[in-house]
Parts: C-alpha cells; sequence; structure tokens
C-alpha cells in the first residue's frame, strides 16, 4: 500500500499544508455550481482534505456533507467550519461509507483517485461512491496528456511524497467507468484546472471579491471560465473531469 493511502501520512500532511489550500479559490466548488446548477441540492465530498469546495457549495445553499478518513483534520475543520449553516462534517473510509443507498444528488471527489494504482481499488471505490448517489458522480483526475505537469510532479515527488501520484488518459478513465456494470445514463469528459498561460485561477479569489460583483455578473464570469476550461487543448489541461449521470 502506498503512504498517500495511510491516514497518519495525510494527518500530517495536512498540519503542514492546510491552511495554504483553505487560502486557495474553490474552483471545483465554481465547476460544479455551473455544471449542475440547480439539477442538485445535496452532496457529498469523498476525501474533502481542506474541505473548501463544501464549504463554498454550503454557502451557495447546498446542503453539503464533507467527508475524510482522516479524523483528526475533520475535528479540525468541524471546529472551525461546523456552524455553518448547510455544511456536515464526518468521518468516513471512502471503501465503507457510513451512508444510506442514494443519499446525496452529487457525490465527488478531486484528486483522489490519484493514489490508487490498483484499478481494483478504483473499482471499489467507485462502486461505493455510486451506491450512495442518487443521481451525478463527479471524478476529478490529474491528465497524463499533460507531460510537463507529469514530469513537473515527478521532480517534486522527490521532496515531497505528496505529489508522488497516478496520472490518467482521458480514454483509459472512460474505459475504466464503462469496464464496471454501473447504472449509467451517460458519460461526460470534461477539462478542468488551471488556465495554462492566461493564468486565470489565480485571479478569481480578488475578482470575486470586488464590490461590484453581484450573483448576475458571477454567474456570467464562472460560465465564461468554465467555457475558457473547455478550449484548451488535452496536452495543456492540469485534469480530466469526469460526470456520470446515474440511471437510477
Ligand atoms: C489531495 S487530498 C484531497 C484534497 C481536497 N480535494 C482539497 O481540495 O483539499 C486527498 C485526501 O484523500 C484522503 N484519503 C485518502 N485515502 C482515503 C480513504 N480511503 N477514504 C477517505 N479519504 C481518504 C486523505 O486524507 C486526503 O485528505
Amino acid at each position: 500500500m502506498s503512504q498517500l493511502q495511510n491516514k497518519n501520512f495525510w494527518e500530517e500532511a495536512w498540519l503542514k499544508h492546510i491552511e495554504n489550500y483553505l487560502k486557495t479559490i474553490p474552483r471545483t466548488g465554481f465547476f460544479i455550481k455551473t455544471l449542475l446548477r440547480n439539477k442538485i441540492s445535496s452532496t457529498l465530498e469523498i476525501a474533502c482534505g481542506s474541505s473548501r469546495d463544501s464549504i463554498y457549495l454550503a454557502n451557495e445553499g447546498y446542503k453539503s456533507t464533507a467527508s475524510d478518513f482522516d479524523d483528526k483534520t475533520i475535528a479540525y475543520l468541524q471546529h472551525r467550519f461546523g456552524h455553518l449553516e448547510n455544511l456536515n462534517y464526518q468521518i468516513a473510509d471512502a471503501f465503507n461509507l457510513p451512508f444510506d443507498d442514494n443519499s446525496f444528488d452529487l457525490v465527488y471527489h478531486n484528486g483522489f483517485f490519484i493514489y490508487f494504482h490498483n484499478n481494483q481499488d478504483v473499482f471499489d471505490l467507485l462502486k461505493e461512491q455510486e451506491r450512495v448517489t442518487r443521481k451525478y458522480i463527479l471524478i476529478l483526475v490529474h491528465n497524463r496528456l499533460n507531460s510537463k505537469l507529469v514530469s513537473e510532479f515527478k521532480k517534486l515527488s522527490n521532496e515531497d511524497k505528496l505529489y508522488d501520484i497516478r496520472f490518467f488518459d482521458p480514454i483509459e478513465l472512460e474505459e475504466l467507468i464503462f469496464n464496471l456494470s454501473l447504472k449509467i445514463k451517460k458519460v461526460i469528459i470534461l477539462k478542468f484546472g488551471s488556465f495554462g498561460r492566461f493564468g486565470v485561477d489565480s485571479y478569481l479569489s480578488k475578482i470575486f471579491k470586488l464590490p461590484f460583483i453581484n450573483s448576475f455578473i458571477e454567474t456570467i464570469l464562472l460560465n465564461l471560465i468554465f467555457k475558457l476550461y473547455q478550449t484548451q487543448m488535452w496536452e495543456d489541461t492540469e485534469r480530466i473531469a469526469c460526470l456520470i449521470e446515474l440511471d437510477k
């Protein structure tokens, strides 16, 4: 088992990284709101880490549950953000989620499957994710077609094991999903992540805090950013977003 699947590794890693993660923009939350808007009302984040996206979605009015198997980090987050309306924290191992079947409209994770090199683990995790999902599954993983990113991570992993991850090819990911007998209505593969040379992501948090940004302008901006992501070449794209609509 890789140490990135080990709870103790994450307890220590989050002591070092959590504040920085919490300062960055909740871009998965933005993506979800743009993509699914009022098609969902409840969400579960698996392997939530900092839970920045669940915090954002709760503030946007979605009933959000943030879960992770690292109980110390969950306790810290509960203490800090547990008062927010619409936000629940839950200690949960993604292989055995403590929720009933069909509990949430959307169940998602960002940067989680990348720690599982063995396809059987990915299958088991997906089956469990499907069990607790009513409508949509969203998976975000790092893109192997971006060779610059692959080599950057390889270099960084010599210093910090956090970067020692599995990259996926968009077609490989789609095939993996169709190999499982999930109750699928539709699968959509999208591009996600930093908008290369324009560095749009790094300006977002500043833009959204400007006084003239009301919800109308915010919606236009979010749609624009979503469209910009899709215009990137796969070779420049940071992550693959895979949305599965279930037929339940
Ligand atoms: C890179 S982090 C996710 C970051 C998160 N998306 C964010 O925005 O902060 C990966 C997370 O996976 C969690 N994790 C690893 N194995 C797990 C498992 N079996 N069940 C639940 N969580 C797990 C770790 O505790 C860690 O918080």
